[in-house]
């Protein structure tokens, strides 16, 4: 199984969007998708819940952080959900150490039985993402294109506590950040420039999809994606021509994303 999450301590960038379309996604594959939702907003949760393609499982998922023995229903597709337990997890620090150890051996039980498991996380650097991050193969980061989102890459990088050179240097050496995923983009001036900067500065983290200079993943702003996402369908699935317009435009990112993710080495290590 490989285990990717999403993260950005950016609120409102697309994570849960990007999560919810790549679980459909990867699970529209055929590949086993173990999909976790560690934000207490439930943004993933809901609309994979509601599309009922994924089975639920018996926890939430911050019982992956309090109990190391998990069972999850024998599915190709399964949501361990977002849960309001996950929040007073940061609240006890002595148990931080327990949790993110509970939360490896989980997913390390769950290895034969799933692909992939996604997991989204919430924008605030704590010990949830601490321990996604610390038991995770890859890291994506969807990003908005203004000046804040370019000015927090640092962040996402060099973070005291969940910047990934930290988390690979303490906590998880095959940690592999994917790179940056710009979403919510639209073709204005000044997202343009801003996308010009982002490659200006930060190329070796954006994610090439062709041979061209501006040929980078990304996720446009369509308001196809947010009706997905609030009314738990499918996008590619959607009557109108809007929304397979906009899944057209997806594809060659995700094609790319899951290129990377499924053609790794086996996560014990045995291809590094
Ligand atoms: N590509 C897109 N086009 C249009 N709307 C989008 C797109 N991506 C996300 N949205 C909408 O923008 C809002 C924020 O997206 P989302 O919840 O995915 O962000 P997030 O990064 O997970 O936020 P948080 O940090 O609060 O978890 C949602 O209403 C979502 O439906
Ligand atoms: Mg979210």
């Amino acid at each position: 199984m490989k285990t990717l999450v999403l993260a950005n301590q950016k609120g409102g960038v697309g994570k849960s969007a990007v999560a919810t379309l790549l679980a459909h996604y990867f699970a529209q594959q055929g590949q086993r998708v173990l999909a976790i939702d560690l934000d207490h907003q439930g943004n993933f949760s809901k609309p994979l819940r509601r599309s009922g393609r994924a089975e639920l499982a018996n926890v939430g998922a911050d019982v992956l952080m309090t109990s190391s023995a998990i069972s999850l229903p024998e599915k190709p597709f399964v949501l361990v959900p977002s849960a309001a337990g996950l929040l007073g997890l940061e609240r006890q620090p002595a148990l931080h150490n327990p949790f993110a150890r509970n939360f490896r051996a989980a997913l390390a039980a769950l290895d034969a039985q799933f692909d992939l498991c996604i997991i989204d996380t919430n924008p605030n650097p704590d010990i949830r993402l601490i321990a996604a991050l610390a038991s995770a193969d890859f890291l994506l980061s969807p990003i908005q294109l203004n000046q804040e989102a370019l000015d927090g890459v640092g962040a996402l990088l060099n973070h005291e506590r969940v910047g990934i050179r930290k988390i690979k240097a303490v906590l998880n050496p095959k940690l592999k950040l994917i790179g940056l995923l710009p979403t919510l983009v639209e073709p204005t001036p000044f997202q343009r420039s801003n996308f010009s900067q982002l490659i200006q500065q930060y190329k070796p983290l954006l994610i090439p999809i062709g041979s061209g200079p501006g040929d980078f993943a990304f996720i446009p702003k369509r308001s196809a994606i947010a009706e997905a996402q609030a009314n738990a369908e499918v996008l590619w699935e959607m009557k109108k021509t809007a929304a397979r317009d906009a899944w057209k435009e997806i594809v060659p990112s995700f094609e790319k994303i899951s290129g990377i993710v499924l053609s790794a080495g086996d996560h014990h290590g045995l291809a590094a």
